[in-house]
C-alpha cells in the first residue's frame, strides 16, 4: 500500500512538472520588437519603397534592390547566385545579352537572402559574414563597423539603413564596370564616400528628379527643405523604414502557437518539439526568429566564384584565370582562424518560402539542406550541384582595357570552360573541401525520416500566410520613370 502510494505521488509529481519544451520556446514577436515600434512614418516607408524599386540608383540604371530581392521570389531572387547588373529578366529567367552592357563579367558570389523581418531590432549584424554590424564598441563615429570603416557617414537609423549604402558600390551588384558610367568610375578609384564619390552621385541624380524633392520633403520634413538637403544617408533611413515594414512576417502558424498555445498541426507541433528539444536546432537558430545572430560552420557546400580569399591558387594555376574561389566567411571579417568557413545562422521565417538554401545557394530544396545537418561532413563530401541549380550564364565577357571607355571581349570557348570550372572548384578540390570540413561544429545527429519530415512541417509552420503573394508592394511607375518590370 505504501509503495503505490509512493508511485501515486510521484506520477502526480512528474505530471505537474512544467513541460521543458514550453521554457525553450521564444517569447512572441510583438510591436516593440521593432524598429518605430513597426510604425514608421508612412511617407517616409513610401520614398523607401520607390527607392527599393528604382533603377536609378545603379550606375547603368538597370538593376533595383527589387531585383534581388523581389516580391514575387519572397524578397530574394529564386536562384542560387544572381548574376548581378547587366543581364535582364528576373529569377530564373534572368539572362544575360550579348553588347557590353548587358553580358555577365561574373556571378554574384552569394545567395541573396530574403529580408524577412531585418526591421527587429535584434537583427544588428546583417550579410552571410556579419560585415555590417551595430558598433556596439562605440568605435566608429557613425554607429556601424561596415567594409567603408572611418568613413562610413553618420546620421543611419540603425543597421538596416546601414546595410542600404552598399549594394550601389558593388560593381558586379548595381555599379557597373569601369568605363560604362561615371559612378563605376568613382567606384573603380576608390571614391565611395567622398565629393564625387559613389554616393554623392547617387544623391545627385535624386535631386534632379522633382518627383523625388516631394518625397523627400514629405518623408522628413524637419531636415529637407529642397533638393539640396538630399543625401544618401536619408535614402538609407526610408530604403530601411521600407523594408522593416514591408517584409515584417510575424503571423505565422507557430506566431498563433506561442501566442495561444493553438495552431500547429500534430506534424509540425511534433517538429517544433524536436526543433526546441533532441534535434537541438536550437542551440543555433533561438529566439523568436530562429537565429542566435552568431556565425557557426556546418561544412556548408560553396559553389560559384567565390569571394577571393585566401592564397589557394590551384584554380589560377590549372586554368591561367586569375582567381581565388575560396569564401572564408566571418573569418574574411575578422582574420580569425576560428572564424574560418562560418557564416551567420540565418533567420528561418519563412524559410518554406526562400529557396535556394546555404550561404552560396548551394541546396536547392528545404529538405536537402534539413538533411545536411543530419552530418554535415559526410553530406559535404557527397555534394553535387543540383541540375539547373546555377543559371547558364551566357555570353561571358573579360575585360581588355580599362579607362575612359571599356574594352572587352567575349570568352573564346576554352577560357568559358574555365570559368564554368569555378562554380565548382572549391568542392572538386580535395584539399579545400577538406579545410571545410575541419572547420565543422555541428555534430552528426542521426534522425529519422519521420523525424525529418516532422521537422519540415514545422518549418513550414513559420511561413507567414502574408508573406506568399508580396506583389502589392510593387509600384507601377517610379519617379525617375525607368521601367520597374524588367
Ligand atoms: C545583384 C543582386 C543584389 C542587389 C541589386 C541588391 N542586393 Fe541585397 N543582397 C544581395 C546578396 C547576394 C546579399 C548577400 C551578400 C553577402 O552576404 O555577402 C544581399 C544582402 C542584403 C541584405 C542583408 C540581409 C541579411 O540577412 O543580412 C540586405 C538588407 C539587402 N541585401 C538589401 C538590399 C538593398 C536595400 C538593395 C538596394 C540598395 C540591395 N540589397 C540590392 C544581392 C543584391
Ligand atoms: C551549430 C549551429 C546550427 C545548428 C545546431 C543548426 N543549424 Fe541550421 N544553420 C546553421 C548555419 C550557420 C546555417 C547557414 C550556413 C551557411 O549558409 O553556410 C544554417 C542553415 C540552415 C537552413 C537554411 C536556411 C537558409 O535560409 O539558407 C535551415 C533550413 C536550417 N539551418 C535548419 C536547421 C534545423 C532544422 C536544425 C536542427 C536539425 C538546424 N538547422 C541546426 C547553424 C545551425
Amino acid at each position: 500500500m505504501k509503495t503505490l502510494l509512493a508511485l501515486f505521488a510521484l506520477l502526480i509529481v512528474l505530471a505537474m512538472r512544467p513541460d521543458p519544451f514550453w521554457n525553450a520556446l521564444p517569447a512572441p514577436v510583438t510591436d516593440a520588437d521593432y524598429y518605430d515600434d513597426g510604425t514608421p512614418l508612412p511617407d517616409k516607408v513610401e520614398l523607401g519603397r520607390m527607392l527599393f524599386f528604382d533603377k536609378v540608383l545603379s550606375g547603368n540604371q538597370n538593376i533595383s534592390c527589387a531585383t534581388c530581392h523581389h516580391p514575387d521570389f519572397a524578397g530574394g531572387d529564386g536562384v542560387a547566385l544572381g548574376f548581378g547588373e547587366g543581364p535582364r529578366g528576373l529569377g530564373p529567367n534572368r539572362r544575360a545579352g550579348v553588347s557590353s552592357y548587358e553580358a555577365v563579367h561574373e556571378r554574384v558570389p552569394r545567395n541573396a537572402p530574403a529580408l524577412f523581418n531585418l526591421g527587429a531590432r535584434e537583427f544588428t549584424r546583417l550579410f552571410h559574414d556579419g560585415r555590417v554590424e551595430v558598433d556596439t564598441a562605440g568605435y566608429y563615429e557613425g554607429g556601424f563597423i561596415t567594409p567603408a570603416r572611418w568613413k562610413f557617414p553618420t546620421g543611419l537609423d540603425n543597421a538596416l539603413a546601414a546595410q542600404s549604402l552598399f549594394p550601389g558600390t558593388s560593381p558586379t551588384e548595381m555599379t557597373g564596370q569601369r568605363g560604362e558610367n561615371p559612378l563605376a568610375e568613382a567606384r573603380a578609384l576608390n571614391n565611395v564616400a567622398g565629393p564625387g564619390g559613389v554616393w554623392d552621385q547617387l544623391a545627385g541624380r535624386l535631386r534632379a528628379i522633382p518627383a523625388y524633392v516631394e518625397l523627400f520633403e514629405a518623408a522628413f520634413p524637419e531636415e529637407v527643405a529642397g533638393a539640396d538637403d538630399i543625401t544618401m544617408v536619408l535614402a538609407a533611413n526610408a530604403i530601411a523604414a521600407f523594408e522593416a515594414t514591408a517584409f515584417r512576417a510575424d503571423n505565422s502558424p507557430f506566431d498563433q502557437y506561442l501566442r495561444t498555445g493553438e495552431g500547429l498541426n500534430t506534424e509540425a507541433e511534433r517538429g517544433a518539439r524536436l526543433f526546441y528539444g533532441s534535434a537541438e536546432c536550437n542551440t543555433c537558430h533561438s529566439g523568436p526568429f530562429q537565429t542566435d545572430h552568431e556565425f557557426h560552420a556546418i561544412a556548408m557546400p560553396q559553389i560559384g566564384p567565390g569571394k577571393s580569399d585566401g592564397s589557394d591558387d590551384s584554380y589560377w594555376r590549372a586554368t591561367g584565370l586569375r582567381a581565388f574561389p575560396e569564401d572564408f566567411g566571418r573569418g574574411r571579417v575578422t582574420r580569425r582562424d576560428e572564424d574560418l568557413y562560418t557564416f551567420r545562422t540565418p533567420s528561418l521565417r519563412n524559410v518554406a518560402l526562400t529557396a535556394p538554401y546555404g550561404h552560396s545557394g548551394a541546396y536547392a530544396s528545404l529538405e536537402a539542406v534539413v538533411r545536411h545537418h543530419l552530418d554535415p561532413v559526410a553530406s559535404l563530401d557527397v555534394y553535387e550541384v543540383p541540375e539547373g541549380l546555377l543559371a547558364p550564364v551566357g555570353e561571358v565577357l573579360e575585360t581588355t582595357a580599362q579607362g575612359p571607355k571599356l574594352e572587352t571581349r567575349a570568352l573564346s570557348p576554352e577560357r568559358r570552360e574555365a570559368f564554368l570550372e569555378r562554380d565548382t572548384w572549391v568542392q572538386r578540390q580535395p584539399e579545400l573541401r577538406a579545410r571545410i570540413a575541419a572547420a565543422n561544429e555541428l555534430e552528426p545527429n542521426a534522425l529519422s525520416d519521420a523525424q525529418v519530415d516532422d521537422l519540415l512541417a514545422f518549418l513550414e509552420s513559420l511561413t507567414d500566410p502574408a508573406s506568399k503573394d508580396l506583389s502589392g508592394l510593387i509600384p507601377e511607375t517610379v519617379p525617375s520613370g525607368l521601367p520597374v518590370v524588367d
